[in-house]
């Protein structure tokens, strides 16, 4: 405790010295997201970092994160916490494949999800989130879609539109983890409770949700829900905002598995070294960050 006081005294004499926002993803540990300036999901973010007037922009996630709010702050400095801190599932497409695909289906729309890296969003047409998928596949004037990278969130969108979609093998291990037989043990334990969960799930798994959302979509709805015991199907990290909305509801994790290890990485000793020796910073090499932009500027864009 006395030294968590001293880090975070020291934070915030060196935040006011850089002229620092900090942002951290609800997935952090909850002594990073307890001194962020701003905490949220991929998409909440990405608008924070578009929209800063601070110098240096701290982002508390994992590298992907920390590339798009580059690509849309090229000139701020933007340093992250740890840079081994990495999405598997961004790493699950690359440009070769993704220009393989594209080759085969000419007249179709790329829709990239922010959980990839700069390359692959520079031959993209669109990002989306999870949060704003439905409303970006909507928004496009085409009956064809490449959709990478996460198979998951694909299948849950592909119910929501008459486009056709063709969707890259990829996912999210942590979410992917989750099973029907989980859920099932859990709600045989809690039968009051209900089943919120992120489209990252398996489809089987997000079929039996109340509600499937991303995390802001489910923190916001644990809030106003009558509601009063839930059982969670994201990472566990969201706890800390579920919990500090509604202290007095009971949220159950189902299981304790849903912990995203590379999230986990950033804690807040390596939070105030980055600010003291301003590394690692994240750099895009600038003719991939302006072609990466248009297709995040064009998701900040849809209503
Ligand atoms: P959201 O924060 O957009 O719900 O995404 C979840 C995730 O897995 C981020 O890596
Ligand atoms: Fe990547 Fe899944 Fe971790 Fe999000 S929770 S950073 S998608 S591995």
């Amino acid at each position: 405790e006395e030294q968590k006081r001293e880090l975070t005294e020291k934070l915030m004499q060196l935040k006011k010295e850089r002229n620092a926002i900090i942002l951290a993803h609800y997935y952090q540990r909850d002594e990073i997201q307890e001194v962020a300036d701003f905490r949220g999901d991929s998409f909440l973010l990405a608008q924070k970092a578009a929209q800063t007037d601070a110098e240096t922009i701290v982002f508390c996630g994992v590298h992907f994160m920390g590339e798009s709010a580059k690509i849309l702050a090229p000139n701020k400095t933007v340093l992250i916490p740890d840079e081994r801190a990495g999405c598997p599932m961004a790493d699950m497409v690359n440009v070769d494949g993704l220009r393989k695909l594209k080759a085969q289906h000419p007249n179709a729309k790329v829709v990239t999800y922010i959980n990839s890296s700069a390359d692959v969003k520079a031959e993209t047409d669109i990002c989306c989130t999870s949060s704003n998928a439905v409303k970006v596949i909507q928004s496009l004037d085409c009956d064809e879609i490449i959709w990478v990278p996460d198979k998951n969130l694909g299948h849950y969108v592909q119910q929501h539109t008459d486009k056709k979609m063709i969707i890259w093998e990829g996912y999210c291990n942590t979410h992917d983890m989750l099973t029907v037989k989980d859920v099932v043990e859990m709600k045989a334990k809690h039968p009051n409770a209900q089943f919120v969960v992120h489209p990252e799930c398996r489809p089987e798994v997000v079929a039996m949700g109340d509600f499937v959302g991303s995390t802001t979509a489910i923190i916001d709805y644990c809030k106003k829900s009558d509601c009063q015991e839930f059982i969670v199907g994201t990472e566990d990290g969201t706890g800390y905002q579920l919990r500090m909305d509604s202290p007095h509801k009971t949220f159950h994790f189902a299981t304790k598995y849903l912990v995203c290890p590379n999230m986990k990485v950033n804690n807040l000793k390596k939070l105030v070294k980055c600010l003291e020796t301003m590394k690692p910073q994240i750099y895009v090499p600038p003719a991939v960050a302006d072609k990466a932009r248009i297709s995040l500027e064009r998701m900040l864009q849809v209503q």
